[in-house]
């Protein structure tokens, strides 16, 4: 499949939110970090997305999306792993995460449920965290050790 994962520009906003849309996934607070948003294309075509949202050492993964007619096919797993190399090019060392659906999905990165009591302040301020996600949802958390050691479990 000749498919691209690289960096959202400006003007891919409006794909992006219709992705999330249609993935059952919040578009809120999103446009503020596009600059640490990535995106899969196929021909120009948007397929697929994920975004880190930076809060110094730590940060929280959202918005991990890849079109129905392409899915199963190791993209979802190729965002997620990407967001979490830029999460280690921006020196974090904790990524977090809410889910309502995808647990084992995030488990296979090594992501662990954990309580809202362990989510730093500046994370737990998010739009995710205060606006859009359930209580319901589930929190996980991975730390992020060094680029030889990959990433390991909080
Ligand atoms: C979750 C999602 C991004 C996966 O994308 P994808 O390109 O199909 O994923 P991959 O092809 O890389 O991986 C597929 C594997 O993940 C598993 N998987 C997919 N969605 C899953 C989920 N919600 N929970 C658990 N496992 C899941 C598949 O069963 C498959 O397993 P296998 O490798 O053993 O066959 C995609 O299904 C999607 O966009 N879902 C809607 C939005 C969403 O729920 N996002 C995650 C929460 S932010």
């Amino acid at each position: 499949m000749n498919v691209q994962i690289g960096c959202a520009r400006t003007e891919d906003v409006a794909s992006i939110f219709a992705l999330l849309e249609k993935s059952g996934l919040p578009q809120e607070g999103l446009s503020d970090h596009i600059r640490t948003t990535l995106v899969a294309r196929s021909d120009e075509k948007i397929i697929g997305c994920v975004a880190i949202e930076l809060y110094g050492s730590a940060a929280l993964l959202r918005s991990v999306a890849v079109d129905k007619a392409w899915r199963g096919q190791g993209l979802g797993q190729q965002l997620t792993q990407a967001a979490l190399d830029l999460a280690q090019e921006h020196k974090v060392k904790t990524v977090y995460l809410l889910t309502e659906t995808a647990n084992e999905f995030f488990a296979r990165f090594g992501f662990r449920s954990i309580s809202r009591s362990e989510v730093v302040p500046d994370v737990k301020r998010s739009v995710e965290f205060t606006t859009v996600c359930p209580e319901r949802a589930t929190v996980m958390g991975i730390e992020i050790i060094s680029p030889q050691k990959g990433a390991s479990r909080v």
